[in-house]
């Protein structure tokens, strides 16, 4: 029973929310361990084909790191935090092969603008900002927030906003590509599963292609075009392919089964 996340399943749609409202949603240990058994579920059910991650209440997505636990660590607690979190929780979403989506629904800060980054991508509330803001305790992102900005955002705005601490804006985070769409609150949700909705018409085993070559392309990984073309050749013997060119030519909708 998950206590700091709440998940609820509708049209093979999880949505996961960060529940504790009272302190912003910040990550403390608790929420990354149940952030991690989400999250494994996602891969595991398969009644779930994509999810959505957002935060409990009206302010924030998720306002960080827990600062109260970060006073507490030194240099093999602060790696060990970083690490497992890293493998359980943020690698483990960006590399899903069902997309996940962050809703971004207030503050997203330090470990929450990094969650919304490990996501594929983001959708922000007008009332949504995003920051960096580790420099301001000594520290830096350590949920792969140097290297995710960088991607999404390039160096200069990323250095800049790291080094600052800055708060960034819905309307800034969507000019400089950190998300995709802003809308109201009380559409934010909607809208992220109308994408989706759209997605999960489409064949399941190239959309899982589609995120693992566009991530090989964004962490600047060898061999990318390559990769494509060997995934490209092997999607060519799923049935879904047949199903799809068959479809057109027949002038119908495809009806893709994931194989
Ligand atoms: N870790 C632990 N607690 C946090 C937190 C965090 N990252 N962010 C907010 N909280 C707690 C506050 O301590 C406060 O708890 P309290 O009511 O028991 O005192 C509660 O959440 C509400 O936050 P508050 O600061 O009163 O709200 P605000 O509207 O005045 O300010 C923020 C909102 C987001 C600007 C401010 O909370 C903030 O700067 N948070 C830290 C952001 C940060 O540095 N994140 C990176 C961490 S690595």
């Amino acid at each position: 029973m998950l206590t700091t996340v709440i998940t609820s399943t509708e049209n093979n749609i999880c949505t996961i929310t960060i529940n504790r409202p009272d302190k912003l949603n910040a990550l403390n240990r608790t929420v990354i361990d149940e952030l991690g058994i989400a999250i494994k579920n996602i891969y595991q059910d398969v009644e779930i084909k994509a999810a959505i991650i957002t935060g409990a209440g009206p302010k924030a997505f998720v306002a960080g790191a827990d600062i109260a636990e970060l006073l507490t660590l030194d240099t093999r607690g602060g790696l060990e935090l970083a690490q497992t979190a890293h493998e359980t929780v943020f690698n483990k979403i960006e590399n899903c092969p069902k997309p996940i989506v962050a809703a971004v629904n207030g503050f997203a800060l330090g470990g929450g603008c990094e969650l919304a980054m490990a996501c594929h991508f983001r959708l922000a509330s007008e009332q949504a900002k995003f920051g960096q803001p580790e420099v301001n305790l000594g520290l830096i992102p350590g949920y792969g927030g140097t290297q995710r900005l960088t991607q999404l955002v390039g160096k200069g705005r990323a250095m800049e906003w790291m080094m600052t601490g800055n708060l960034i804006n819905a309307t800034e985070a969507k000019e400089a590509g950190l998300v995709n769409h802003v809308t109201t609150a009380e559409n934010l949700l909607q809208q992220t599963k109308d994408i989706l909705k759209v997605i999960l018409s489409k064949a399941p085993l190239a959309i899982t292609e589609i995120i693992r070559l566009t991530n090989i392309a964004a962490r600047g990984e060898s061999n990318g075009l390559q990769k494509e073309i060997e995934s490209f050749g092997r999607l060519f013997s799923t049935a879904d392919a047949k199903e799809g060119t068959t479809a057109f030519l027949e002038k119908r909708k495809a009806d893709f089964k994931g194989n």
